[in-house]
């Protein structure tokens, strides 16, 4: 019979002998995935497991100072990287949802690539891959029925010659949450929602520019916010603000105002694979959208997603 602890001890145990004496390098992305492979992993050969998290540029409002800090705690090696304006300068003009992946993706690889360096003989590359990542990026019947590339799929270029390790590669969220929770971790990283490797990229439809990313990061901040403030946070599965590419007419005081549309995203899952939307209270949304409208400038126009999975999916791109 499955369960956390004895997952969790095969793993180790596994972990140990496979690895031995080398060094491993993990990504970390504040995740509950990344946080509980990394664990594992701490747990399996201690001091030799070094995690980097970069900052992308894409991510939400104080996380990669809020999550940096989180880890500190947990007595995890961590290496911060600030990668953003690379990122945003790459992605530059760019529009197509599948192409933003790509190079986001390819930039996550050379940020890495340059960081891995400083870690002396590192042999190993440990990712918190899951299931439902496995599934959806790979096309059993050609690429034409791959749903979206997830960028953290699929390792590393040849060139690095790291070995993969993935200890989560065969478990579903709410196990990988049950095997965080026997390892002792805290709410804040067990109870966070799924947030994609791309981030706020493929939540602002169509190009992106800092401008927008900061806008974006401001409404969300708002939502996620009230959500966790009216006890809703941990009765939704995922949530998020989506910034769309188009603008609409509004009146402030007395004056025409021609400004950006934001939609709210909450959705019920049990593992991302399909999803219903979430029937907040509708007072919780008037109160969200007039503090978007009132404290966000550049936005004058809220709108709320009544679609489920399939055929909708959860992220916009
Ligand atoms: P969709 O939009 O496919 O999302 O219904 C299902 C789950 O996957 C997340 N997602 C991603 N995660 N890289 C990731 O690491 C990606 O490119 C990506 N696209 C979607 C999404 O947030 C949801 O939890």
């Amino acid at each position: 019979d499955w369960t956390p602890d004895s997952f969790i001890e095969t793993t180790v145990a596994e972990l140990k002998e496979k690895i031995g004496e080398d060094r491993v390098i993990l990504g970390l992305s504040g995740g509950v995935d990344s946080t509980v492979a990394a664990m594992l992993l701490h747990r399996a050969i201690g001091k030799n497991l070094t995690c980097i998290f970069v900052d992308n540029g894409l991510l939400r409002k104080n996380e990669f100072s809020d999550v940096l800090e989180n880890y500190k705690e947990l007595g995890l090696n961590v290496i911060g990287v600030d990668a953003g304006d690379l990122f945003l300068s790459r992605l530059a003009g760019i529009e197509d949802p599948e192409k933003k992946r790509k190079v986001i993706g390819a930039t996550f690889v050379d940020v890495f690539d340059e960081e891995s360096h400083k870690v002396k003989d590192a042999k190993w590359l440990g990712q918190g891959t899951i299931y439902p990542d496995v599934i959806e990026s790979s096309s059993v019947n050609g690429p034409s029925q791959t749903i979206k590339s997830h960028h953290n799929v699929g390792g590393l270029p040849d060139y690095m010659k790291l070995k993969i390790v993935e200890p989560l590669r065969l478990l579903f969220k709410d196990e990988v949450r049950r095997v965080g929770k026997s390892l002792g971790l805290a709410d804040k990283f067990l109870k966070r929602h799924p947030f994609p490797g791309p981030g706020l990229a493929i939540r602002i439809l169509g190009e992106i520019t800092k401008e927008k990313v900061r806008l974006l990061q401001e409404a969300d901040y708002i939502y996620i916010s009230m959500l966790q403030e009216e006890g809703l946070y941990d009765k939704v599965w995922q949530a998020g603000t989506i910034l769309l590419p188009i603008k609409s007419v509004g009146v402030m005081g007395d004056e025409r105002t021609y400004e950006s549309v934001v939609a709210l995203r909450a959705v019920e899952s049990t593992d991302g694979m399909t999803a219903d939307w979430c029937h907040l209270p509708y007072e919780f949304l008037a109160k969200v959208s007039n503090k978007i409208i009132n404290n966000v400038r550049g936005i004058n126009r809220v709108v709320y997603d009544i679609s489920s999975k399939p055929p909708a999916t959860i992220e916009w791109e």
